[in-house]
């Protein structure tokens, strides 16, 4: 049986396959290297930094939906310097490309989280420009093309690391934002984060979530990403990670396709801890069916 070339280069990251875990549905990863080995993976995206730690937003912080689910965690984490100390050294012991989600309150913050990073061995940072869920940070970043050019400018400059620059879906225009991000000279793209949404509980009249709104992520979201990362990976030359209610590996075959070089897996990894390691397993198959000799030669065969 002839062997599928299952590596991807992404911003200089030499990628044994395009599997990736998303950040925030994989912690550190520590418990789910109790079903598999973690060195299976692409890359394991950590769950996002903040420069100190934070005990998140108030519960209830995550609800259930049609195809779905939203969170409101709020970036709960024990900060930068405790994962350098903790929690990288042990994803370290074994050979995994381990991608560092960063977020600040401020541009400076950025950078200085990237500037402890950048020493470690941390392969690439993610600039989450995208958490819909703080009112610092995140999203109020990432809804306006000049902050996403000044923040990725800003952290590109703090450190040789390839950065990559995690987009959210609450925009007009994504190709405008992604670009942005290019010109600052963001080394890729990643895209969707979460959908701004919320659910109300009739009964007792209430929002469901303790942060009113949250994040909708899953299945429901899928096509919305699909179409997004079309756009991106259609009008600009740079790397582009599809995320967006990934469940199984046609899913995935089916960003490749849109133009994704890798993919993330998020909300899949709470239904089924496996389904990282069933997509790597599946893409292999379909593109040895279809006659790819490697997986970069997938990205963009759409037909259209
Ligand atoms: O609330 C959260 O921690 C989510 C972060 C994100 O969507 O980037």
């Amino acid at each position: 049986m002839s062997k599928v070339d299952l590596g991807v280069n992404i911003a200089g990251l030499k990628l044994k396959n395009p599997v990736m875990t998303a950040s925030g549905t994989f912690g550190f990863g520590e418990e789910y290297g109790e079903f598999y080995d973690l060195e299976r993976l692409g890359a394991v995206v950590v769950k996002g930094l903040t420069l100190k730690p934070r005990v998140g937003n108030p519960p209830p912080r995550t609800v259930e939906t049609p195809a779905g689910m939203l969170n409101s965690v709020g970036l709960q984490n024990p900060g930068v310097d405790y994962f350098l100390e903790k929690e990288l050294p042990r994803l370290l012991e074994k050979e995994i490309c381990v991608i560092a989600n960063i977020s600040g309150a401020n541009v400076d913050e950025y950078c200085t989280i990237m500037e402890r990073l950048e020493p470690s061995g941390v392969a690439a940072v993610e600039l989450n420009l995208s958490c819909p869920n703080v009112k610092e940070g995140g999203i109020a970043f990432g809804l306006n093309p000049n902050s996403v050019y000044d923040v990725t400018r800003r952290v590109k400059e703090c450190g040789d690391k390839p950065v990559i620059v995690k987009l959210s879906p609450n925009v007009t225009d994504i190709v405008e934002i992604a670009r942005a991000a290019k010109e600052g000279g963001g080394d890729a793209v990643s895209l969707i984060n979460t959908l701004l949404a919320m659910e109300i509980d009739i009964w007792s009249r209430k929002p469901v979530l303790g942060n009113v709104y949250g994040g909708l992520s899953g299945p429901a979201v899928k096509p919305v990403a699909l179409r997004m990362v079309h756009q991106v990976a259609g009008a600009l030359d740079i790397p582009v990670i599809g995320i967006g209610g990934i469940l199984d590996w046609q899913d995935a075959v089916q960003f490749l396709l849109a133009g994704a070089k890798a993919v993330a897996i998020g909300t899949a990894n709470f239904v089924n801890p496996l389904a990282p390691i069933e997509i790597i397993e599946g893409i292999e198959e379909y593109a040895r069916q279809q006659g790819f000799l490697a997986v970069e030669d997938m990205v963009g065969a759409l037909q259209q």
